[in-house]
């Protein structure tokens, strides 16, 4: 009886899918939009694995240069804009309407799931109103002399290394370095990462840095399929990251005086996140310190590894132009003039740099 139904319902599946895949592949061509011809499984991310999906952008830009590109995430249709005058409309005047991030993570993940990364309005917009007022110039001036002291273990840390053993690997030291520097800004969790490369703040952006192909695969979900993500009770990060980060959390927030201290003013993400919770338990609601601690868990993973990723590449890049250093050289020194002050740069004349802002931002 089953092998009847089989031979019956198969040929009727095969058909289903195949007059679907015909209605998928025609979508961009329905709409008059120009496109990359798909593969029938993974739609145009054939790339992923194989190369950096920033490589694959560049070569998409260079082979239509048109203003937009129809491509396909698997068998869902997405646009890749290549307009700098679309892409102000999508991120301003029509933001509106391009409101939602469509990577999400599942229920069984709340760190993964409730982030301001990953959360959907009309969440998103309050949480994202609490959480600006941390990134204000003012709030990262007074993060200065943190990282003028991170800057200076950093130089000490440098020139250790190179005595200890004649070569400095400088992609693992700018990572100690951010690390201790997001902890600090974010929790006022001062590590000692820059200095021997370990603490458990370290231990825990280590981990988040470790991809094998199964996590590999939990981020291609949770970015383009996140239906099955749920299904397969996919997490983020690794279980054994998030323990350790939850225990970094409650020291920081023990040494702050816990959730019924008063916050006065909020100076760094730690201030936002007792706030939310105050305000939460005034309305009589609840709220779990597990969503706070995904908002701690995004902000680290978004402070680290982007910002050691670029000093890596500045100073590699600076090695091979030894020109272009001597010019941001004679830049601090206009602005300083005495050699012995260029350690204590402040945030602010720093930003008024325009030679050292452009070698930074060509790496961003
Ligand atoms: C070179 C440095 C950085 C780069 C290139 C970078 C890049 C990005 C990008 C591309 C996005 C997504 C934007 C979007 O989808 O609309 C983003 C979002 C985000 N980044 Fe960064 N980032 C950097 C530094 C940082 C730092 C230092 C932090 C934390 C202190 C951070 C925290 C975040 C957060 C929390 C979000 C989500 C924002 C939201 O949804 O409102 N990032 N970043």
């Amino acid at each position: 009886m089953f092998l009847l139904l089989l031979t019956f319902t198969a040929p009727l599946l095969l058909v289903w899918v195949y007059v679907r895949w015909l209605k998928v592949k025609r979508y961009w061509a329905d709409r008059g939009v120009p496109f990359v011809p798909p593969n029938p499984l993974l739609g145009n991310l054939t790339f992923l694995q194989r190369y950096n999906s920033g490589i694959w952008m560049r070569n998409l830009y260079h082979s239509y240069r048109r203003p937009y590109v129809g491509i396909w995430l698997f068998w869902r249709p997405a646009l890749v804009v290549n307009s700098v005058e679309i892409g102000r409309r999508v991120l301003i005047s029509d933001a509106a309407f391009f409101r939602d991030r469509l990577v999400t993570s599942g229920d069984s993940d709340p760190i993964g799931k409730y982030n301001l990364f990953t959360v959907k309005e009309p969440v998103w917009s309050s949480l994202r109103r609490r959480l600006t007022p941390v990134f204000t110039a003012a709030k990262l001036r007074s993060m200065h002399s943190l990282v003028n002291m991170k800057t200076k273990e950093l130089m000490q840390r440098i020139q250790n290394d190179m005595t200890e053993s004649q070569s400095v690997n400088l992609r693992k030291v700018f990572t100690d370095y951010t690390t201790d520097v997001i902890g600090g800004v974010s929790l006022g969790f001062v590590g000692e990462a820059t200095l021997s490369g370990r603490g458990p703040l370290r231990t825990v952006t280590q981990q988040f840095m470790d991809y094998d192909f199964f996590r590999g695969v939990s981020w291609l979900l949770m970015f383009f399929w996140p239906t099955w993500v749920n299904f397969f009770g996919l997490t983020a990060f690794p279980k054994s990251s998030i323990d350790i980060l939850k225990r970094v959390y409650q020291t920081a927030l023990t040494q702050r005086g816990g959730y019924e201290t008063e916050v006065k003013e909020t100076r760094d993400l730690l201030d936002a996140l007792i706030k939310i919770k105050q305000d939460r338990a005034r309305d009589n609601e609840d709220m779990p310190e597990e969503k706070l601690i995904a908002h701690t868990a995004v902000f680290v993973l978004g402070g680290f590894d982007t910002t050691a990723t670029v000093l890596s590449w500045c100073v590699y890049e600076l090695a091979f132009h030894p020109e272009i250093q001597e010019n941001m050289y004679i830049e601090l020194l206009n602005l300083q003039e005495d050699e012995e002050k260029l350690k204590d740069f402040d945030a602010g004349s720093l930003s008024n740099l325009s030679y050292l802002n452009a070698v930074i931002d060509d790496h961003v």
